[in-house]
């Protein structure tokens, strides 16, 4: 074989996207399709499982295709994915008992507030590390259970397989002969013991969720079964799969303590390595699997932000700032210095770490000679300080992680744009390496891929790979920034409900 190549699928909430790359962390060739979404009720979210698995089946081929090189030099497949949506589907026909619930479905939400009236979540989060919120999986997989016509018999029978979107991936391209999943993605379900590494029989009894369901947990880098030979032409073996935030973790080269990347889309993922003991959290994040490789399991801290690029979105959408994001970041440019205009865009609450799902979004501190300027430049800062608030949150939480000094490494659509990339480090007062090949989520699941494949010896020879950064540090003085954060907490304690 030639150099060896590796086909990520990237698996997404809106779109499948699949890129080939070499050995270099090169992306030669890729494709791309959007995801239908379904809105069958207030709060949900669902999407076709069968549209996913064909959506992932046509990109593949289509990225080899593009590509001056052929199948027969893929080494590997890396599959990263939405995490928490679940899939409940017929071992026997493969067909899906319904369509998949999507991570940002709230369905779930009073069973949640059921169990945590009940005093379990100390108890959760001791066991998983999350929290119980309707965003993870399994609380959607009892909801299937439970709701579609004789689920829960079948699946007392044996007849039901369930899992996140690798899974159903995974089990759909080896033809129904391996089902599986990572360690990532398993410990986004809440029934999945971060400590023991193994399925909770507790997690299990307080859900209702027979394990049987489940898929086999497996490393990160390994063997996931070979795809069927008609699929693509020929059986690839899938040697690398994690979920997405995970996979842009390792595609950032996050894999020591203290290392932490923050991914700036719709909302803001942002996850800090903390080693291998689970760092618990006192201010509401999440405690992770980072990866698991050779058996070995990092941890991470977890902290999520429902809107970040969605705020910019609003000033296009909106405010009708013209331009698209480009034209919203002129404007916000050009705003007065000091304004002290604050806006809070807590549109569908606030994540991490208010956890808030009352509080609505506000404009302070408007001024006769405030404009459209002002606001705009404040729905970018607002992306920023949430970002601080996570940073606080951390550096409560794992203290030793910060001994060094930290900086932040980004990704996404907002970290396109250098002014905000500035922004962010003057606003949070730490350094922020900017990527400069983005699609960091794509390349961590080819990394993993190739160390499953030993296309690499091991993750740090895997994250040497990488495409450089670029790096933004702080400008803007201490005194000015921390007038900033007290303006922007002043605001959060005032659009809180709870
Ligand atoms: O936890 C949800 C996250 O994995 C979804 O990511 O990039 O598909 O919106 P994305």
């Amino acid at each position: 074989m030639a150099e060896p190549l590796i086909l990520a699928l990237d698996q997404g909430t809106t779109s499948t996207r699949a890129i080939l790359f070499d050995a270099k962390g090169q992306a030669l060739a890729e494709a791309g399709r959007p995801l239908q979404q379904f809105y069958p009720a207030d709060g949900w979210v669902e999407h076709d499982a069968d549209e996913i698995f064909e959506a992932c089946v046509a990109v593949l081929r289509e990225a080899v295709q593009k590509a001056a090189r052929g199948i027969d030099d893929v080494a590997a497949i890396g599959i990263t994915n939405q995490r928490e949506t679940v899939v409940v589907w017929d071992r026997a026909t493969g067909k899906p008992i319904h369509r998949a619930i999507v991570w940002q479905d709230r369905r779930t939400a009073d069973a949640c507030e059921r169990l945590r009236g009940e005093g379990h979540e100390a108890r959760v989060t001791e066991i998983t590390g999350l929290l119980l919120d309707p965003y993870f999986s399994g609380a959607k997989i009892a909801w299937l259970l439970d709701r579609v016509d004789g689920a829960r018999a079948r699946a007392e029978a044996g007849e039901l397989l369930a899992g996140t979107i690798d899974s159903w991936v995974i089990w759909k391209l080896t033809g129904g002969r391996v089902h599986a999943t990572d360690a990532t993605n398993a410990s986004r379900t809440l029934l999945f013991d971060i400590r023991a590494q193994a399925w909770s029989a507790e997690m299990g009894e307080m859900l209702r969720v027979p394990l049987g369901l489940m898929p086999e947990v497996r490393d990160c880098a390994g063997a996931f079964g070979e795809t069927e030979p008609a699929l693509l032409g020929r059986a690839v073996p899938i040697c690398g799969v994690a979920g997405d935030q995970q996979a842009a973790l390792m595609g950032q080269g996050c894999i020591r303590p203290g290392e932490m990347k923050a991914t700036y889309g719709t909302g803001c993922f942002m996850l800090l390595n903390t080693g291998e003991t689970p760092a618990p959290s006192r201010s509401r994040l999440l405690t992770t699997v980072a990866a698991r490789v050779g058996g070995r399991t990092t941890y991470a801290l977890e902290g999520a932000i429902f809107i970040a690029g969605a705020a910019v979105q609003w000033l296009n959408e909106g405010l009708k700032v013209g331009g698209g994001p480009t034209g919203a970041e002129q404007l916000a440019a050009s705003a007065r210095a000091d304004h002290g205009v604050v806006l809070v865009p807590a549109f569908t609450g606030l994540g991490a770490p208010w956890w808030d799902a009352g509080a609505r979004g506000a404009v302070f501190g408007l001024t006769r000679d405030a404009g459209l300027p002002e606001i705009a430049q404040a729905a970018f800062d607002a992306s920023a300080l949430q970002t601080r608030d996570l940073l606080e949150a951390m550096r409560a939480d794992a203290p030793d992680a910060f001994h060094n000094g930290v900086e932040m490494r980004i990704d996404g659509g907002m970290s396109r744009s250098a002014w905000f990339s500035q922004r962010l480090s003057d606003l949070t007062g730490i350094s922020v390496c900017r990527a400069t090949y983005q699609e960091t989520t794509a390349l961590g699941a080819a990394l993993f891929a190739g160390v499953g494949a030993g296309v690499y010896r091991d993750v740090e020879e895997a994250a040497a790979s990488r495409p450089g950064t670029e790096r933004f540090q702080t400008k803007m003085d201490a005194h000015r920034r921390e007038a900033a954060y007290a303006r922007w907490l002043d605001a959060v304690a005032r659009v809180r409900a709870e």
